[in-house]
């Protein structure tokens, strides 16, 4: 019985240091206790006067396992814990992964600035829907059917009278039939027309600007003007006014500003003349006001159209159209806010 002790306290122990993991240990302290059952009852079969000698082994034998057991358990512990943070180091000077950000789109940039810019004046943003009736497209714009400003604009209908619209203005009516003066909105929004070349594109996004008060005049639209131009572009960048026609304007004006690459002297962007057209403007229309039931001799206004891609080329120096609908990200990614 001795012996047999002795070869189950040299093997157990031996086993036991081999032991690395919680579970390993575990399953050898169950092994041990089923023989340390076995011992216990082989004791009924020993004459009484040897038992007490033999029980005091067997309690050395067991004390001594279970006291090396707690030993292993805390080094198997320690051995566990250096595994983990070993298979969970970080090294903190590899490369990180690069993400690669969104950005906002160059039309959106200008359309945003402009906004900024015109807020700051006291405008307020109304957005008109992009399918129009004939009559808020033209004919309450004073160009009734067959007259001849309708052939500056090809049209995209949808039934006789139902088109996409062509022009922002087509929002200053909605504006002007909604609210009573004083009016000070600025309407962005896409608009269509057949037309396409390196300057065109058959959907583009425009600006209007449309402020109705008493007393309003063209030095009003001026001023203006020439606020917007410094925001816009730079503090030196002048306005110039020249005649022009629009229906729903009267007087109507193009507006230049000085170029933006010569500072005026001539180039290739401004063809050599020193000023680029911008923008269409002018006091609005007797006819135009009346249409919406506003008082022509008691309130004046002016209003004003602008291509925000035609802004973004100037601003940014893109010479076709397309690149700003190709969506190319090696394009895109070249404009930050
Ligand atoms: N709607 C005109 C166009 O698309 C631009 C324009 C000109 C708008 C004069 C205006 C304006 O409000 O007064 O060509």
């Amino acid at each position: 019985m001795k012996e047999k002790i002795e070869a189950l306290r040299a093997e157990i122990t031996a086993a036991m240091a081999k032991t690395e993991t919680g579970r390993a240990l575990y399953e050898l302290k169950v092994k041990f206790q089923t023989e340390l059952k076995g011992i216990m009852s082989g004791m009924r079969d020993l004459a009484k006067e040897d038992r007490p000698t033999f029980g005091k082994i067997v309690n050395e034998f067991k004390t001594d396992i279970e006291e090396k057991f707690e030993a292993r358990a805390a080094v198997v512990r320690q051995m566990e814990m250096e595994k983990k943070y070993a298979s969970e180091r970080i090294d903190i000077t590899m490369p990180g992964k690069s993400y690669k950000a969104g950005a906002l789109h160059p039309i959106t940039l200008v359309k945003n600035e402009l906004i900024d810019i015109f807020a700051g004046m006291g405008f307020k943003v109304f957005e008109g829907p992009e399918i129009e009736t004939d009559y808020y497209n033209f004919t309450a714009l004073n160009t009734p059917k067959d007259h001849p400003a309708r052939d500056m604009q090809d049209t995209f209908y949808l039934a006789e009278n139902l088109l996409l619209r062509t022009q922002t203005s087509a929002g200053q009516i909605r504006v002007m039939e909604q609210d009573a003066p004083p009016i000070k909105i600025l309407s962005p929004g896409r608009v269509f027309r057949s037309d396409d070349d390196a300057t065109h594109s058959p959907m583009f996004h425009q600006m209007e600007g449309l402020v109705v008060d008493k007393g309003i005049t063209l030095c009003d639209l001026q001023g203006m003007l020439a606020e917007f131009a410094k925001k816009m572009f730079t503090d030196s960048t002048k306005v110039r006014l020249r005649p022009s026609y629009f229906p729903f304007t009267e007087p109507s004006v193009e507006v230049d500003l000085s170029c933006s690459e010569c500072g005026g002297k001539g180039c290739r962007l401004c063809k050599g003349t020193g000023w680029i057209e911008v923008l269409g403007a002018g006091m609005v229309n007797r006819r135009v006001l009346e249409n919406c039931n506003v008082d022509p001799d008691e309130y004046t206004g002016f209003a004003f159209g602008m291509g925000i891609e035609r802004i973004a080329m100037l601003k940014y120096g893109i010479n076709n159209i397309k690149t700003l609908f190709e969506n190319d990200t090696r394009f895109l990614e070249q404009f930050e806010d």
